[in-house]
């Protein structure tokens, strides 16, 4: 399959389609009641946009099963197929509007903070993102060729990978959260208490519904079932940009699987930068992974 090449924009690498519309991008026009899901890539961004929009639908499950996730949630910087431009899509799409980003909180365009609009962030331990990552990357020919394992590894830690360094990104997020309404949220603790944090985006969300709806919301969102669910599994996307042979999009799902892949003395050698790279900031993730 033919790989897609990669650029700059201020310093973060990008896929080439979205440096060519980059001035359009940054110049994106936000209004005061869209919702934006902010993530570093496969950090639980799918998963997110699935529990907002059963919360916007009141539990409705047929409602959410309208469209696959990139159409009912436009990718602004990004599109998913030739056909998509994420941008067009927003335009096109009445209000109120629920959109997805990985930019960094540099790259995200002004208007977004101008107007205030709600934005849900989603964080994940960087070693299970790094390797969530690294099969996406193998099975998706929009990104580059991730490498080999070895290969991929230096560059994640070097933020040499499209949307730039994930400490950073994290980390920016993080430090945004205290100036405009972000709700900063964890991967991990979706995991370990899905409801909690379900009822974390309902309340930010400004809705109130029912705890037999918040257990549907739990069960429709669950891995098993989102996995099995075509318009959240992203099948309906050719098999030339992702080869869900190669790797599935819901691939594992889970907290640790990490441990399947670092060697000792990768993760000896990633603790340490990782204590230089994340020592200026008061963001932690769970240390029981
Ligand atoms: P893994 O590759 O570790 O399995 P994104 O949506 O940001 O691209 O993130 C994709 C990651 O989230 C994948 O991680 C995917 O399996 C996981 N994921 C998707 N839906 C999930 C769910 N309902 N529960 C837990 N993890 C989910």
């Amino acid at each position: 399959n033919e790989r897609m090449d990669v650029d700059y924009i201020k310093g973060i690498l990008q896929p080439t389609p979205t440096c060519a519309i980059w001035d359009k991008i940054w110049n994106f026009q936000a209004k005061s009641d869209d919702l934006l899901i902010s993530t570093y890539p496969k950090a639980g961004t799918t998963w997110t946009q699935e529990i907002v929009d059963m919360i916007q639908n009141d539990g409705n499950i047929e409602k959410c099963k309208r469209a696959p996730t990139h159409l009912r949630f436009p990718f602004i910087e990004w599109r998913i197929s030739s056909k998509d431009c994420g941008l067009d899509q927003a335009n096109a799409m009445p209000s109120p509007r629920t959109l997805k980003t990985h930019l960094p909180i540099q790259l995200l365009p002004p208007s977004f903070l101008e107007k205030g609009c709600k934005i849900i962030y989603v964080a994940r331990n960087a070693k299970d993102n790094l390797v969530s990552y690294y099969h996406f990357q193998k099975m998706n020919a929009a990104l580059p060729d991730p490498g080999t394992w070895k290969e991929y590894f230096e560059d994640f830690l070097d933020g040499k990978v499209c949307w730039g360094s994930w400490y950073d990104h994290v980390k920016g997020w993080w430090d945004a959260k205290d100036k405009y309404p972000i709700l900063y949220l964890f991967y991990e603790d979706m995991k370990k208490h899905p409801k909690c944090e379900i009822r974390k985006i309902m309340e930010f969300m400004g809705k109130n519904l029912d705890e037999d709806v918040l257990d549907k919301i739990m069960h429709h969102t669950s891995f098993d079932i989102m996995k099995k669910n075509p318009m959240a599994n992203y099948t309906t996307i050719s098999e030339e940009i992702m080869d869900q042979s190669v790797s599935p999009f819901m691939r594992k799902g889970a907290v640790g699987d990490w441990k399947n892949h670092f060697t000792v003395a990768q993760n000896e050698r990633f603790d340490e930068d990782y204590k230089k790279k994340m020592m200026n900031t008061s963001l932690t993730f769970c240390s029981n992974l």
